[in-house]
């Protein structure tokens, strides 16, 4: 089965923008194992361990139906947040920007009635729901529990206990 050509390149930037998240969230785990945040260290280098394995669901998707995806450059981000909550909010805003690019991705798919990338793009949809979910509720337990010592130690617990997946 072939792609157009446009449905291969936005599968393609795809690939990318989730090797991307997955190097995010390795840099996001430094940052908390630095600063003495054990549960977010835990929790982000699982987060990037799954967004590599969405990179690979969509490579193989690709190279199975016999349209060779491309292998993405690594790049190296350097995340700074101030706090943990600030790396949870960054890590939200990192979803939206997912989500908005998985929906472009659905749309283009039916504009040109690419119906067979229709099953895996929904499996995404539903993912971020899911992602964004999963951070919201991080950030409101700073809401909840607190934003002293104590409660950060507390959601930091949390983290060190919480999966990453469903
Ligand atoms: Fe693969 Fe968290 O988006």
């Amino acid at each position: 089965m072939k792609l157009s050509e446009e449905m291969t390149t936005a599968l393609n930037d795809q690939i990318a923008l989730e090797m991307t998240a997955s190097q995010f969230y390795l840099s996001a785990a430094g940052w908390c194992e630095i600063s003495g945040y054990d549960g977010g260290a835990a929790y982000f280098y699982a987060q990037a361990d799954e967004e590599r394995e969405h990179m690979l669901k969509i490579i193989k998707f690709m190279n199975n139906i016999g349209v060779r995806a491309i292998t993405p450059a690594v790049s190296q981000p350097n995340v700074n947040p101030t706090s943990l909550e600030d790396v949870i909010s960054m890590s939200l805003a990192n979803e939206q920007a997912v989500t908005v690019a998985i929906n472009d991705i659905l749309s283009l798919a039916y504009k040109l009635s690419e119906y067979s990338v229709i099953e895996i793009l929904e499996w995404f949809v539903a993912e971020q729901v899911h992602e964004e979910s999963k951070f919201e509720a991080i950030l409101q337990k700073f809401e909840t529990i607190g934003r002293d010592g104590l409660a950060v130690a507390e959601i930091d617990r949390i983290l060190a206990t919480s999966p990453t997946e469903d």
